[in-house]
């Protein structure tokens, strides 16, 4: 379902150039470390002014209510070979196409997150078959390993570079779990949570410490692996998605009683907390296989994600 889905998409590269950044809206004061003051954008974000000796200026403005309005009009529906309110259902199971693959997943993150202190490689392993824990549905991971696959078949790569491409994308599928996992670790302190997949969450288990420790240590080690796959453009887009997971998570924890009730503040929040992650690694595949930043390859499995 997922192969004839990319391979049919088509969008313009203009629409792809505005499909960039989600920037986060905090700026520091120099001296101080904290943001100076934050207004409201008519476009949506937010923007942070700076008090710089006598003068104000902008520190960064949010693009993440323009990033998902584009995304959203986007239409790829004319491209669809299936259609889900219509046809049966395909036979064939995606988690299966990619088993082997997420089948070395945990063996690849502890071996990732293997560090010299005893608590903080456990708990940073947790999620990842070190104890008796859940470990989710690796819905990224799968995700990004068929994306591999579906936008090598519109690639032009000899044998040598299929067979580095097909390593990289299970490298990327493992570091989309990573920065995943860390989000939820974090996002388990921020909320006070005492469970995670029906199991404690890492902050009761050990402490606040080795919880923040640990996504702190999932996501440096993360960003070690993005590193090795030697392409600056994934290494771009991935850090993209961390700044929109933390740009979500602060939406969230500071929205007003307007925002909660409007749907296109509600939709970015949801796209920069869950959607992102998704559409950069996606995109990230697409990259590994060769495709431009802005081809319709590569801007069609971002949407996607
Ligand atoms: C779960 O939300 C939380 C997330 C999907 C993202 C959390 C992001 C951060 C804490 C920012 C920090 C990011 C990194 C990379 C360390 P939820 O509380 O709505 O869902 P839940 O019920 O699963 O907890
Ligand atoms: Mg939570």
């Amino acid at each position: 379902m997922l192969i004839p889905l990319l391979l049919l998409s088509c969008v313009t590269s203009a629409v792809a150039s505005r499909c960039g950044v989600a920037r986060m809206a905090l700026g520091m004061d120099s001296v101080s470390g904290r943001v100076a003051r934050t207004a409201r954008r008519s476009g949506g974000g937010r923007v942070a002014t700076l008090v710089d000796g006598s003068e104000e200026r902008v520190v960064e403005e949010s693009q993440t209510f323009s990033t998902v309005s584009a995304l959203n009009q986007m239409s790829l529906s004319h491209f669809r070979c299936h259609d889900i309110t219509v046809d049966p259902a395909p036979d064939v199971d995606p988690f299966g196409l990619v088993a082997d693959d997420i089948a070395r997943l945990n063996a690849e993150v502890c071996n990732e997150v293997t560090g010299k202190d005893e608590v903080l490689t456990a708990s940073s392993q947790h999620f990842f078959g070190a104890g008796n824990t859940r470990e989710g549905k690796r819905v990224r991971p799968v995700l990004v390993c068929l994306m591999g696959q579906a936008t090598a078949l519109l690639a032009d790569m000899d044998t040598q570079q299929q067979q580095q491409a097909s390593e990289q994308y299970r490298g990327l599928a493992a570091i989309t779990e990573m920065i995943h996992t860390a989000s939820l670790v974090h996002d388990d302190v921020l909320d006070a949570a005492d469970t995670r997949r029906g199991g404690s969450a890492v902050h009761k288990l050990y402490s606040t410490r080795a919880a923040v420790m640990s996504g702190d240590f999932l996501l440096a080690r993360a960003s070690v692996a993005l590193s090795r796959l030697g392409k600056t453009e994934v290494v771009q887009e991935m850090a993209k998605s961390l700044e929109a997971l933390v740009q979500g998570e602060i939406m969230q924890l500071q929205s007003t009683a307007d925002e909660r009730l409007s749907l296109e503040y509600y939709l970015t929040k949801s796209y920069c907390k869950t959607a992102s992650l998704m559409a950069f690694s996606c995109k990230s595949a697409a990259l590994l296989s060769h495709h431009e930043m802005d081809s319709e390859v590569a801007v069609a499995a971002e949407k996607f994600g």
